[in-house]
């Protein structure tokens, strides 16, 4: 597919320069976790702080890519790989502006989410898992999502009729039941080697 293509390598604004004029480095807060586990509040929550403290931030989440970049893509296991390898294509080019991307996805398998590192890098990624057991996301149930996977009206869906793998050793694991919002927020901000 690629043949006949070939990147450009030598840019004339290195991503260090950009860093330095931004004054932080770049890079990738990946969050995971179940439907209704917080990830798209906290992240919005702590891209609004970012934005007060002069760090240029940007939110990639679910609900959003998938209306438009990833419109053609459902939730077999195969979409999902494909959804968050698109997205960590974008957030590579996001980190080489000097930009910290916060990246909310699912990205349910512990496969899946060494593949987007793979794409990132390791030293530019972060995981934070977002962790809030299904008892609690299924109580809440914002969307009414659980509720129609109970009811066999949505198939595939994370927890219920499809797989999720909480991550092993995350940069960061975020236990919701026991924070608030603003709480997880500044946890994660603090813990961001900027
Ligand atoms: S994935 O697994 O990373 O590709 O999923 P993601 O792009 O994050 O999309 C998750 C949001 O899509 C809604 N939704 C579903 N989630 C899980 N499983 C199924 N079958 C499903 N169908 C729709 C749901 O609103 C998710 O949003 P969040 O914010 O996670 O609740």
């Amino acid at each position: 597919m690629a043949e006949n293509i070939h990147p450009i390598h030598d840019r004339l604004v290195q991503r260090n320069e950009r860093e330095a004029a931004n004054g932080h480095r770049g890079g990738v807060v990946w969050m995971t976790g179940l439907s209704g586990s917080g990830k798209s509040t906290i992240a919005a929550a702590a891209e609004r702080k970012l934005f007060e403290r002069g760090i240029f931030a940007q939110v990639l989440d679910g609900d959003n890519v998938r209306h438009g970049l990833n419109a053609n893509l459902g939730f077999s296991l195969e979409d999902r790989v494909e959804n968050t390898r698109r997205v960590a294509e974008v957030a590579k080019l996001f980190v080489q502006t000097g930009c910290l991307v916060i990246c909310s996805f699912v990205s349910p398998t512990r496969e899946l989410r060494a593949a987007v590192q793979a794409i990132i890098g390791a030293e530019d990624f972060f995981e934070v898992y977002v962790n809030t057991p299904l008892e609690i996301c299924e109580r809440r149930d914002v969307k009414g999502l659980y509720a129609k996977a109970r009811a066999g009206e949505l198939k595939n869906f994370t927890g219920i009729d499809s797989p999720y793998e909480a991550p092993e050793h995350p940069f960061l694991d975020l236990k919701t039941a026991e924070l608030t919002i603003d709480q997880a927020a500044d946890i994660l901000i603090e813990s961001l080697p900027l």
